[in-house]
């Protein structure tokens, strides 16, 4: 009977649907960080003014080369390309220097932080209303989103909630996707889940399966037999159910409705539609998707049983190939040898990579896959229900061709918060175990227009020239103090998660990291001082990767970030620079 009253972020529908269930909370939604475009900075500005002057000149001339190998060495004094050999066919690496440095410029990036209470000011307004635009958010819109964006609507909905007053109901979203959110100050819900997932997202969900495989061949490789796919429920309740639709595209499933309209099950789409062979799909849920969307859950087990018992030619049907397989190999029922979708045991959540690479006591990269594997390994079957199926689930990672997983937001990229490693960084080594190889690792982001699938090495580097690396989004960061260096080398830890349990970031990433925030003597002090504990734990994470062999400074920078690791600690003891000198 005692209210419980919490501010939540607006674009959280999925823990905070849970906040409401389990302690009946009132939530007061607070909006999240205004957006903006990342810009260039640095080298790279000076790589589009050559890349724009290229542009000018006659072909063939003598200042064409020229230029092409002053080009390929600024762009390879910022890692996106090589330095040698040089190039031969300039124009086509010009071109694609020109795409990328466009990509860079635009893409769009959380700016600072929100702080409750306070609304925007012009400039912080008047960029996130230029991506509700790119967004394709009509004009009628974007005038009442501009009027509603400098109310305070938030300490006030708090006050009146406190006087035990009617907080008004709105459903979680994302600004840019579904501005109704505003005015925040209300009471978020999250969805109908009998309606998910919606026929927009069938529609949409099978383009990104589509997509995926594409860019997959693209790189010369064979059409995929199983796919790891990580579910959250964010991602989902923010699509109306887009993820959940791409794993039926790939197996070749549809929800099934009954009379009501409400979801049923599922069935399957006959080959001769389908026009290629059901992929073999291993889903992995969160514990938040497990708890709000039991119906989907059950509906994605009964898709991969329908297809185990189809009777098709395994050549076009994977998930009936390697279930036919494992029955004979395991001795064991097909309802066993179909299981596919695989989540924490019941009241558990998460898989506990994250805590591993947070704390640091960990020898071998095997042993993050090992606990993933240990908290990951309950299958739903099609009555729903969830039991231990250890050697099941190695046997599915054995076949993982690659790992995917969709980016939910603008605001939450993959080294913003430690859960993406945790559940697809975590899923991949398990299956590079199994494997004996590392697999493919993609990311799926329809933030913006069509929506594009990068891979997982791509996303870092972008999210690293944009986020982290990028003045614009760290002096952001900075303006609010304490938070904003825990915030900075919290991404520095999830980037070595990512580094730990796929080895697929680049080396420059800690390189140009620690020239920024260590080797940089006022940057560093500016960290010490804001907050010395983040500052050593920046430096010591740098120290830890370059140990873990993520990347291989020479002696002089290696020195000088033990140096100022040392210095940074001095300082955190109180043991002032002047007197140890
Ligand atoms: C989810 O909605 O499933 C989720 C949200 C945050 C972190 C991990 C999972
Ligand atoms: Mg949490």
């Amino acid at each position: 009977t005692t209210p419980n009253l919490y501010l939540y972020a607006a674009n959280n529908p999925s823990e905070g649907t849970i906040a409401k269930r389990r302690s009946g909370a009132t939530l007061i939604s607070y909006l999240s960080p205004p957006l903006s475009q990342a810009g260039l900075y640095r080298g790279l500005v000076d790589l589009k003014a050559s890349l724009t002057r290229y542009r000018t000149l006659e072909p063939g001339s003598s200042e064409v080369s020229d230029l092409g190998q002053l080009i390929q060495a600024q762009a390879a004094g910022l890692d996106l390309s090589e330095a040698e050999p040089l190039w031969d066919d300039h124009a086509k690496r010009i071109t694609a220097l020109q795409s990328a440095i466009l990509e860079l410029e635009y893409t769009l990036i959380p700016h600072g932080l929100h702080i409750v209470g306070q609304t925007m000011d012009a400039e912080e307004r008047a960029s996130t209303l230029a991506s509700l635009k790119e967004a394709g958010v009509d004009a009628k819109r974007l005038t009442d989103a501009e009027a509603m964006l400098q109310d305070e609507t938030e300490l006030s909905a708090l006050l009146r909630a406190l006087d035990g007053r009617f907080i008004r109901p709105v459903a979680g979203g994302d600004l840019v996707r579904t501005p109704e959110i505003l005015p925040t100050g209300r009471n978020i819900h999250g969805f109908d889940p009998f309606r998910l997932p919606s026929a927009f997202a069938l529609k949409d969900g099978a383009k990104q399966a589509e997509l995926l495989l594409t860019t997959h061949r693209a790189s010369g490789r064979a059409l995929p037999e199983t796919i790891a796919l990580v579910l959250w429920g964010t991602d989902n309740l923010k699509s109306e159910g887009g993820p959940i639709a791409q794993a039926l595209a790939l197996m070749g499933a549809e929800p099934k409705w009954d009379s009501y309209g409400r979801l049923c099950g599922a069935s399957l789409i006959p080959l001769e539609k389908l026009g290629r062979p059901r992929i073999d799909v291993m889903l992995t849920l969160s514990g938040i998707f497990r708890d709000l969307l039991p119906l989907q859950t059950k509906m994605l087990a009964e898709a991969a049983y329908l297809a185990a018992s189809a009777d098709e030619p395994v050549e076009m049907n994977f998930i009936r190939k390697h279930a036919l397989h494992v029955m004979q190999e395991q001795n064991c029922t097909l309802d066993t040898a179909a299981l596919r979708v695989f989540s924490n045991a019941d009241g558990a959540y998460g898989a506990n990579v994250n805590m591993m690479i947070e704390n640091g006591r960990w020898d071998d990269e095997d042993e993050l896959g090992a606990v993933f594997s240990a908290r990951k390994s309950f299958a739903h079957g099609r009555d729903g229900k969830a039991s231990s199926q250890t050697a099941m689930m190695q046997a599915v990672l054995r076949g993982v061709d690659l790992a995917y997983q969709n980016l939910e937001s603008v605001e939450l990229g993959v080294t913003t918060i430690d859960h993406y490693f945790d559940s697809l960084g975590g899923i991949s080594r398990a299956a590079e175990k199994q494997r004996g190889e590392a697999i493919p690792v993609y990311i799926g982001d329809q933030t913006r227009g069509a929506g594009v699938v990068r891979t997982l090495s791509e996303q870092v580097a972008l999210e690293s020239r944009t986020r982290l690396l990028n003045p614009k989004w760290y002096e952001g960061m900075l303006k609010h103090g304490h938070e904003g260096v825990r915030s900075i080398e919290s991404h520095l830890t999830n980037t070595m998660g990512w580094s730990a349990t796929t080895g697929q970031v680049q080396p420059w990433v800690y390189q140009k990291a620690t020239e920024t925030f260590v080797l940089d003597e006022a940057m560093r002090n500016r960290l010490a001082a804001l907050n010395p504990k983040a500052a050593v734990k920046l430096a010591n994470r740098l120290l830890e990767a370059q140990r873990r062999d993520f990347w291989n400074p020479d002696a002089e920078t290696l020195a000088a970030l033990e140096r100022a690791s040392e210095d940074l600690e001095d300082r955190l003891e109180g043991i002032s620079v002047e007197a140890a000198a």
